[in-house]
């Protein structure tokens, strides 16, 4: 079966033809972040109307092959990007009579590992799985028992991981989306020993549960940056080194944690920061010194970030076909 997959829940607007869920066709983003990274941050009534001049062009090129359905993300998101991919979704199910499903971005973003890449050997994550699901919004620690079998085991409890990079990056004048910008000027870092003495908390990370809390993280930036003056490039290098140890920290011991208590066949990373190499890193070679009887499955970059690829995917996996007139936008859809 191939499926048509758009994707409009933040600053992408994205369409992408998948085959059977697993093989792509096609995978077309256009981003309008560079836009809203003069303002520092994202700006929705501008995310939306870039939404509404790409949308077109983006599903035109996308659309490769014949489709047999189309997917769409429904929420979470912003509400004025989300409309102008749902509402462009219902337009061309209605013309081309075909099936629609609706798609939970979050859920989406875990399928990104469902697609199987071109290298030998690529094989599909088994179940149970254990999901870390980290974008700009959420933090989420998930049991996967099966296709669309969700049991939450954590979340985050105020600012999620991509949050903490990206208010952290405006601290540290290093611009938006933050995540990329404190690995790259995490990367740039000389080592000199007398500043790697600055020390950043582990929020929560040996307590009990599965939650996150990564705002006091952002505070305790924020005081380092107070005792420096003037922000020269090499303490906010240090800092953006720092932030990325300590959130990486947390993520892979919460989610070995998570591994130890149910003895998953699968570790699936996903979402924006699951591009960070640090965090890649750091999970695969916490897994082999654990020896955990564990596959790690790691999207390729360019589908941890928005994409209509993994959305496509979900829907094949949880074909739920709904009819057009029940579809709605729904910025706050949970997990
Ligand atoms: O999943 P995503 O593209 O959009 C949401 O659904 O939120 O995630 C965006 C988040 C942003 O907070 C961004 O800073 C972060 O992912 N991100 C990264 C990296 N690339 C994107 N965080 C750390 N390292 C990266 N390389
Ligand atoms: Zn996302």
């Amino acid at each position: 079966m191939t499926i048509l997959g758009i994707e409009t829940s933040c600053d992408e607007t994205a369409a992408a033809v998948v085959e059977d869920g697993t093989r792509i066709a096609s995978n077309v983003v256009a981003s309008s972040q560079a836009m809203h990274a003069k303002y520092g941050g994202i700006i929705p009534d501008q995310a939306a109307r870039e939404q509404v001049k790409s949308i077109i062009p983006v599903i035109k090129e996308a659309l490769v092959a014949d489709v047999d359905a189309i997917a769409v993300t429904v929420g979470p998101g912003l509400i004025g990007s989300l409309l102008v991919g749902v509402e462009t979704a219902k337009t061309l199910s209605l013309a081309l009579n075909k099936p629609i499903i609706p798609v939970n971005h979050l859920v989406g973003h875990i399928y990104a590992n469902f697609i199987l890449s071109e290298v030998e050997g690529s094989r599909p994550p088994e179940f149970h799985a254990i999901v870390l699901l980290v974008s700009g919004g959420h933090t989420e620690l998930i049991l996967m028992k099966d296709h669309g079998k969700f049991k939450p085991l954590g979340n985050t409890r105020d600012d999620a991981a991509g949050e903490c990079f990206d208010k952290c990056a405006r601290l540290l004048d290093l611009g938006y989306p933050g995540g990329p910008a404190v690995e790259a000027a995490a990367s740039k870092l000389k080592v000199k020993s007398e500043r790697l003495k600055i020390k950043l908390p582990r929020p929560m990370m040996n307590d009990d549960s599965f939650d996150f809390s990564f705002s006091g993280l952002k505070t305790a930036v924020a005081n380092e940056v107070k005792k420096t003056n003037q922000l020269s490039s090499s303490p906010a290098n240090l800092l953006a080194y720092k932030l990325q140890e300590a959130v990486t920290d947390v993520l892979v011991s919460k989610t070995l944690k998570a591994a130890e208590k149910y003895s998953p066949k699968s570790i699936l990373l996903a979402g924006g920061v699951a591009a960070n190499l640090r965090l890649r890193e750091k999970l695969n070679k916490a897994v082999s010194s654990q020896q955990l009887a564990v596959s790690v499955h790691i999207p390729p970059i360019n589908l941890c970030t928005d994409n209509a690829a993994y959305i496509a995917s979900a829907a094949f996996f949880n074909y739920h076909p709904v009819p057009w007139e029940k579809i709605n936008a729904d910025p706050s859809l949970d997990f």
